[in-house]
């Protein structure tokens, strides 16, 4: 796979006016999301659940890839179509998770360093031949009580670089997701320097891993006020401090930036990327890179809260997937607006 390859996957899904759909969640987390909707917690309602969004009408129309999890890649439909071919048949490019989650990082009491480098080059090949050409590895950073350590964002920062390079040894873009996270009582103001920090790191890393910067994708968080945090600023000052943190840290080499949602309310994470784009496609700021989404709950959670699990609801679910994805889409061209929930 040559950088030129890389690089026109990395444009395809995210530089084509389309954003990614995350669908990779372990098969304990998608439990654990069924059990909040009395969904069912077993192989088939996963494999039901995923066949929904994999089917749903138009969905190419907004969404340009879409990251699995090891399950779901093996995965068919009712008839034994696999996802993997419903995905590609639908113009949508199939990718992987393929961290092995973020577990306790020793030394450092409250943190934590994803995991996943043992066997990484041979289970790349693998996922490879199943048709993926892109990956996904989350570090998860907490900005609570004092935190972050320089250690941990180290720790994962080098992790990230680590997966990177084998994935693009592979054939794969590798969607590099730091995720400074929601939970907890900070300021916006430190979220800011939390994000910005930890991205000198990632890149610093990347540069020092050999990483082609053409060839990947990047996953941040925007810039946000703690979930418990008194001061709560507008739409359009997270979309201010969000691309001024960008702008201070990501090189212009990197063909995009895709945005994580970190349990937004989806119709505030389609308000936020909106104004993001807003800023973005202004004659003045002229960013090197487009800004798209790449939302897991902000796109699932209003259908999945439909189907809970009954396949009466499947039609609906898959209409309420379908407009979140659409929502996001007209959010890239900053032509999103609350009217378009009434639609
Ligand atoms: P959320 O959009 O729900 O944060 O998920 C994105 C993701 O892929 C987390 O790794």
């Amino acid at each position: 796979m040559t950088v030129q390859e890389l690089a026109a996957t990395a444009h395809r899904l995210v530089g084509s006016g389309k954003g990614i759909l995350a669908m990779d969640e372990s098969n304990s987390t998608c439990d654990k999301r069924f059990a909040a909707v009395g969904a069912p917690e077993t192989e088939e309602a996963r494999r039901s659940w995923r066949e929904l969004i994999v089917t749903t009408p138009q969905l190419g129309d907004s969404i340009s890839g879409t990251i699995l999890y090891d399950e779901t890649i093996r995965q068919r439909k009712k008839d034994g179509t696999s996802f993997v071919n419903v995905l590609t048949g639908a113009g949508i490019i199939p990718g992987i998770k393929v961290d092995t989650g973020a577990k306790a990082l020793a030394g450092h009491p409250g943190e934590t360093v994803t995991e996943g480098l043992d066997g990484l080059r041979i289970r790349l090949q693998e996922y490879f031949q199943m048709g993926a050409r892109f990956a996904k590895w989350r570090a998860v950073i907490s900005p609570a009580g004092g935190l972050p350590s320089r250690g941990c964002i180290k720790a994962n920062a080098h992790a990230l670089a680590r997966y990177a390079a084998l994935c693009q040894e592979a054939g794969l873009v590798p969607i590099v997701e730091p995720e400074v996270l929601m939970a907890g009582d900070h300021t916006l103001e430190r979220c800011r320097e939390v994000t910005e920090e930890t991205l000198h790191c990632v890149f610093n890393q990347l540069y020092a891993q050999s990483v082609i910067l053409e060839g990947i994708i990047l996953k941040p968080n925007m810039v946000l006020p703690g979930l418990n945090c008194p001061k709560q600023q507008a739409v359009d000052e997270v979309a201010v401090a969000t691309v001024a943190s960008l702008l201070r840290v990501v090189p212009a080499s990197v063909p995009g930036i895709a945005f994580l949602s970190g349990g937004q309310r989806s119709e505030l994470a389609s308000a936020r990327l909106n104004a993001i784009n807003i800023i973005a496609r202004s004659t003045s700021s002229r960013l090197p890179w487009p800004l798209a989404f790449s939302f897991a709950r902000a796109i699932q959670q209003p259908a999945l809260e439909i189907w809970r699990g009954q396949e009466n609801r499947v039609l609906a679910a898959q209409h309420a997937l379908a407009h979140r994805a659409h929502c996001n889409k007209a959010a890239l061209q900053g032509e999103y607006s609350a009217a378009m929930e009434r639609t």
